[in-house]
């Protein structure tokens, strides 16, 4: 497939596949351990069942909607990948941009190829969200905290599923985040001619940009991954909260019981989300775990949900489950690698001609109208 013939997230999915090099590849796609848990976030999709409402004469239905009281042209938000210099070039700046294009809302991830700065700048004029890993020292916290209301960021989310790396065996077999490079990964790099040229010109001539902010190298990109991982706790959530006055999201919840705590703690917003099957093998599918976080949270925060949506179909099913809008990780990653800027632009409009599509078909003429009764897990009820 070329990717103007592209028509699916599978389908770009493919192209980026072979446009980057294999270890890069692996490092996107791959997950935690057995990948049980990344094969799971996409099967339980299959499980659940649409009832559409088969006179509900909707058409053209309107997929605008409000997340923590910012207005997006449609629930699908772009989830934070602190990989984006390896994949290309532009990487977080070329999405932000492509986010704001669409008319949604860029989570940016602390692990970046460019200052924070950089990217608000790129995605200003829509709604800026910022993700958070704590930083090493308790004592810059105050400061980070600072410099990302400065940019301009309006929510702040706190990822609490890393307390260590997770168990990523395609890269410990690539040694992606070794100190040394290896002959195959420059092998890959060297039948990758388009690749390498941007990934060398963004590694050796680091531009400064106005602000003074130094863009990071790869390699100071995959050390601050590797610096990233640490617990997280409810004394963090607290300081966080007193630190921060725009809405907080907490990213990276898998139970229930952990949710009226976290609503306690003043918490605006939940994430349930495995990390896209990346840290703990083993544990649930997202959307399995969906319906019971919203029940708990019972309305008193939103609720969101990522991990293994690549169609429109998916999107509608999690907001049927309670999702007041879902993220997507992967699936921009793949826009990125296969054509930057504007591959993203691609995925983003897939994704809403197929919830628009979905939602026409399901007799929903708004989000709003997407309910719980538009959905089963047991087929012929
Ligand atoms: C390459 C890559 C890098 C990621 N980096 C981060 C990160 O820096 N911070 C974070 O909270 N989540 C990170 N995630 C997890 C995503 O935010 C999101 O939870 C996950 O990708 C959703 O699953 P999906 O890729 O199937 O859509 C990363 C995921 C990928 C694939």
């Amino acid at each position: 497939v070329r990717f103007r013939d592209a028509v699916t997230v599978a389908d770009v999915e493919r192209i980026a596949r072979r446009r980057i090099p294999r270890v890069i590849y692996d490092t996107l796609a791959g997950g935690a351990g057995d990948e049980v848990s990344l094969r799971a976030n996409r099967a339980a999709f299959e499980r659940i069942i649409f009832r559409p409402r088969a006179l509900g004469h909707v058409a053209l239905p309107d997929l605008t909607t409000a997340v923590l009281g910012d207005q997006v042209s449609m629930p699908v938000l772009l989830a934070p990948t602190g990989a984006g210099r390896v994949v290309s070039g532009g990487a977080e700046l070329a999405v932000a941009r492509a986010a704001r294009r669409a008319g949604t809302i860029y989570m940016q991830s602390s692990v970046t190829g460019f200052a924070l700065e950089d990217v608000a700048r790129a995605g200003s004029g829509g709604p800026l969200w910022f993700q958070l890993y704590l930083p090493a020292e308790r004592e810059g916290l105050a400061d980070l905290i600072a410099r990302v209301a400065e940019a301009g960021y309006t929510a702040l989310a706190i990822t609490v599923d890393t307390p260590v790396f997770g168990n990523r065996d395609r890269d410990r077999r690539n040694r992606i985040l070794g100190s040394t490079i290896r002959p195959r990964f420059l092998l890959q790099g060297a039948t990758h001619p388009r690749w390498a040229v941007e990934f060398v010109r963004g590694n050796v001539l680091p531009r400064t940009s106005a602000g003074g902010a130094q863009r990071m190298s790869p390699r100071q990109t995959a050390a601050t991954i590797m610096a990233s991982a640490r617990p997280v706790g409810w004394d963090d959530v607290r300081a966080v909260r007193d630190l921060w006055q725009g809405p907080l999201l907490i990213k990276g919840v898998m139970r229930p019981d952990e949710c009226a705590g976290l609503v306690e703690l003043g918490v605006d917003g939940i994430v349930v989300s495995n990390h896209g099957g990346r840290q703990l093998d083993g544990v649930a599918a997202t959307v399995d775990v969906l319906p019971s976080v919203v029940d708990a949270v019972d309305g008193r925060a939103e609720v969101f949900v990522d991990g293994g949506f690549r169609r429109g179909t998916d999107v509608v099913k999690a907001l049927a489950l309670g999702a007041r809008a879902v993220f997507v990780g992967r699936p921009y990653l793949y826009g990125l690698a296969a054509a930057g800027q504007s591959g993203v632009e691609v995925v983003l409009e897939m994704f809403r001609a197929e919830v628009a599509q979905t939602m026409a078909l399901v007799g929903a003429a708004r989000v709003s109208d997407i309910d719980r009764s538009l959905v089963t897990t047991s087929a012929g009820r």
